[in-house]
């Protein structure tokens, strides 16, 4: 049997320059090195280091499969030597998404993001890396059903008979913390009343239906740490990343790229409290500015050769994504005159900052009755 190769991106907001804006490049040459080492050591096979807005983003492969312990703490060394450099740097927010001390065998749960999949690469294997920036994991509900689910996105739903199947969704409840499984299209309703509350279901893998590729092989995978229910305040956004395979019976990049053709909205933005247009971008726009957004959505395109990356390609840096900036600029335009009002505000409980508290201690006993 052909060995598999496992993409793994881990990614974590060390401490950036200028506030929430952008890694420092101090941080990828940090993380390069200490990646360079782990490719020497035969820990791993081949990376890409690079940022989306503040957020260090660390693209691996190896033949280690998903949750391997060694390659979690390659991560986690290699975020804490970045987190040195920021500290000697006095970079805003050093350590930020590094919530303990002590590692214990998986980054889940300790403050950065994770998403990997493991395959038997076919012949080509096309992939994307979606990582965005101010925002969270349901933030990639909508493009993520529209490449699988959505034959105005995908021709390949209605035209390739592999992609016919359709494709079936992982979808988890990130407060109960349980999963379900539902197919499309005959269960496609039902999956929409989930992901549709995208700050509570949030698409975690999605898998071919047609035996193209194996039916226990994730075509797709999003990262849904959530960093506030790991601290229990906030922190920092749980800025997301995703790995996306395409073509052969899934949808062609093309496809995949169409699904952010129009900004929609999500929430995070300024201090994790706001709704906003995501704004695509190529790696020259990659950081967020006013307001500490609008969110952005950096994509890189890669072959994989024998667990090597070959590229990548900067997915958005393309006159074909103007139109989708321009509008998302104007859509932030009109979403921050609403001020401190929802729906630019997010609702009460998913407030990432609040003063709530604070205002209830100091005007209790002032509430009056009132019928
Ligand atoms: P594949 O079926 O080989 O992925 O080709 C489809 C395609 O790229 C059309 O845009
Ligand atoms: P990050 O999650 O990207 O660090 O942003 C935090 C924030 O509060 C921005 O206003
Ligand atoms: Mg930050
Ligand atoms: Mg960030």
């Amino acid at each position: 049997m052909a060995e598999k190769t496992t993409l793994s991106v881990i990614k974590a907001d060390v401490g950036s320059v200028a506030g929430h804006q952008v890694v420092h490049p101090r941080l990828i040459e940090t993380a390069r090195a200490s990646l360079k080492e782990a490719v020497s050591l035969g820990v791993i096979e081949d990376f890409y280091v690079t940022h989306a807005g503040d957020d260090l983003q660390l693209i691996m492969t190896h033949r280690r499969g998903v949750d391997n312990p060694k390659i979690h703490e390659t991560a986690w060394l290699t975020f804490q030597k970045c987190t040195e450099v920021a500290k000697e740097l006095h970079l805003y927010a050093a350590g930020q998404d590094l919530l303990v001390d002590a590692f214990a065998g998986n980054v889940r749960g300790l403050g950065p993001g994770s998403a990997e999949v493991e395959m038997v690469e076919r012949p080509a294997e096309p992939v994307a890396i979606f990582m965005m920036d101010k925002t969270e994991p349901g933030a990639f509900n909508l493009p993520i059903f529209r490449m699988f689910g959505d034959p105005f996105c995908s021709a390949g739903l209605v035209i390739d008979i592999a992609m016919h199947a359709g494709f079936r969704f992982e979808v988890w409840d990130i407060e109960s913390h349980q999963r379900i499984f539902l197919n499309c299209p005959e269960e496609m309703y039902d999956l929409l009343m989930f992901i549709g509350s995208k700050g509570r279901y949030v698409i975690k893998r999605v898998y071919a239906r047609s035996g193209k590729v194996p039916k226990d092989e994730a075509v797709a995978c999003m990262s849904t740490d959530k960093l506030s229910q790991i601290a229990g305040k906030y922190v920092g956004k749980d800025d997301p990343v995703a790995i996306v395979r395409a073509q052969s019976g899934l949808p062609a990049m093309g496809e995949i790229l169409e699904a952010w053709a129009w900004p929609f909205l999500v929430s995070g933005w300024n201090r994790g409290s706001h709704n906003g247009p995501v704004m695509v971008v190529g790696q020259s726009a990659n950081r967020t500015s006013r307001f500490d957004g609008p969110p952005r959505c950096l994509g890189l395109g890669f072959q994989l050769a024998d667990a090597t990356l070959v590229g990548p390609v900067d997915l958005f840096e393309d006159p074909a994504f103007e139109p989708a900036r321009r509008e998302a600029a104007e859509l932030a335009d009109y979403m921050r005159r609403h001020g401190p009002f929802e729906p630019h505000r997010l609702p009460m409980d998913e407030m990432e900052y609040t003063t709530m508290p604070e205002l209830m201690e100091k005007h209790k006993g002032k509430w009056e009755s009132v019928r």
